[in-house]
């Protein structure tokens, strides 16, 4: 693994000016004194390993992503513990989900322990940054981009992969809440042989039209159905889905290629299943989400993801329909399944299958 090098930046932020940010940081609008960068060309592999003061990258207009969209994202954070330490949550899967996209992507490989290593030492460097607040975690966000300067349409030959951390707060203003989700009849998000699968900043792209359908219609997410039958509910535009029957089982849709194969999804199925609950990837259609909320058979539906946690769907609307879940608030499992992850990312919990990786 090539060595770090370590290039501080010779004019991070004011103590006082940082925790006044800190104070109430939002989501991804403060940002650290650091970035990780590291460079790849087919014929060196990848090299130039850095920390380095954050700062814009310059780029030829005729790089590759510009005109292509050869990019590909991930989202983890870094926790701080109750005991003073600092943890990054299931850094391996970010990273081999991250090698995932880049085949899916025609892009170089980051070998794992490269993509790992360069989160811990971007931490590392800006471990001052991690919010006390509640909620509070340094979100990071590694990216790779085609940096070749070329026009043809093929695979780039040349690629930066990039480090950034933000200092972040709870996702949702106002606090914790269920949230009212409207359905996109207009709008698919990923179908089969597509990139659904893939974190590709195009997937984000093509999602936002229906994103800002929602909220001009008064809600805060879209949710997708899947683009052959226009039946089957697929996830969030950030954020997977299950859904919790009253018998107490749980419910959501199986990977197929369509949706984002999500860390916090794969966590709370085994989180779940740990705690004795029933768990079935299975495709649950929209007219039965509807039927089964009406006759009670369905009581809580959540959302999950790396940014919002746990969030609890409390209303579903559509063109000509409109249900609540529940009571329309945050159900007993939701809470209990929030509680239990959040306990185990801040070291407050047991984690007995060592998704915690400390790094200091
Ligand atoms: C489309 C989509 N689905 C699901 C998720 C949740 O994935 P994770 O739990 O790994 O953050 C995300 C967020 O990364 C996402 O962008």
């Amino acid at each position: 693994m090539p060595e770090f090098a370590l290039e501080p930046n010779a004019a991070p932020l004011d103590a006082n000016e940082r925790a006044g940010l800190l104070a109430d940081p939002g989501f991804g609008r403060v940002f650290t004194d650091h970035m990780a960068t590291i460079r790849y060309s087919a014929d060196r592999g990848w090299h130039s390993a850095k920390i380095v003061a954050r700062g814009p990258v310059s780029v030829d207009p005729a790089t590759a992503v510009l005109h292509y969209a050869q990019e590909i994202f991930e989202g983890l954070k870094a926790y701080a513990l109750d005991d003073g330490g600092i943890a990054m949550f299931r850094p391996d899967a970010n990273a081999a989900r991250f090698q995932a996209s880049a085949r899916r992507m025609a892009m170089a490989e980051l070998p794992a322990d490269l993509f790992v290593e360069s989160c811990r030492q971007l931490v590392l460097a800006d471990r001052d940054w991690i919010p006390a607040v509640d909620g509070g975690a340094l979100y990071l966000r590694p990216f790779m981009i085609a940096s070749e300067v070329f026009l043809g349409v093929k695979p780039a030959s040349e690629y930066l992969y990039c480090v950034l951390a933000s200092s972040v707060g709870a996702y949702w203003k106002g606090g914790a809440r269920a949230i009212s989700l409207w359905v996109s009849h207009d709008y698919t998000r990923a179908a089969p042989g597509g990139t659904g699968e893939a974190k590709c900043g195009g997937n984000y792209a093509t999602s936002l039209i229906a994103q800002q359908d929602a909220i001009a219609r008064g809600h805060d997410q879209v949710v997708f159905l899947d683009a052959v039958e226009r039946r089957w509910i697929e996830e969030l535009g950030g954020m997977n889905i299950f859904f919790v029957h009253a018998d107490g089982s749980l419910v959501t849709p199986p990977l197929g290629g369509t949706i984002l194969p999500g860390i916090t999804r794969m966590s709370l199925i085994q989180l779940a299943r740990d705690a004795g609950l029933t768990v079935r990837e299975e495709p649950y259609a929209l007219d039965q989400w509807r039927a089964d909320a009406e006759s009670g058979a369905l009581i809580e539906s959540f959302a999950c993801g790396t940014a919002a946690v746990v969030t609890p769907i409390g209303r579903v609307s559509g063109p000509d329909y409109d249900f609540t879940i529940g009571d329309g608030g945050t159900g007993q499992t939701t809470a209990r399944l929030l509680a239990g992850l959040s306990d185990l990312q801040r070291g407050r919990a047991p984690d007995p299958h060592g998704w915690l990786r400390r790094i200091a």
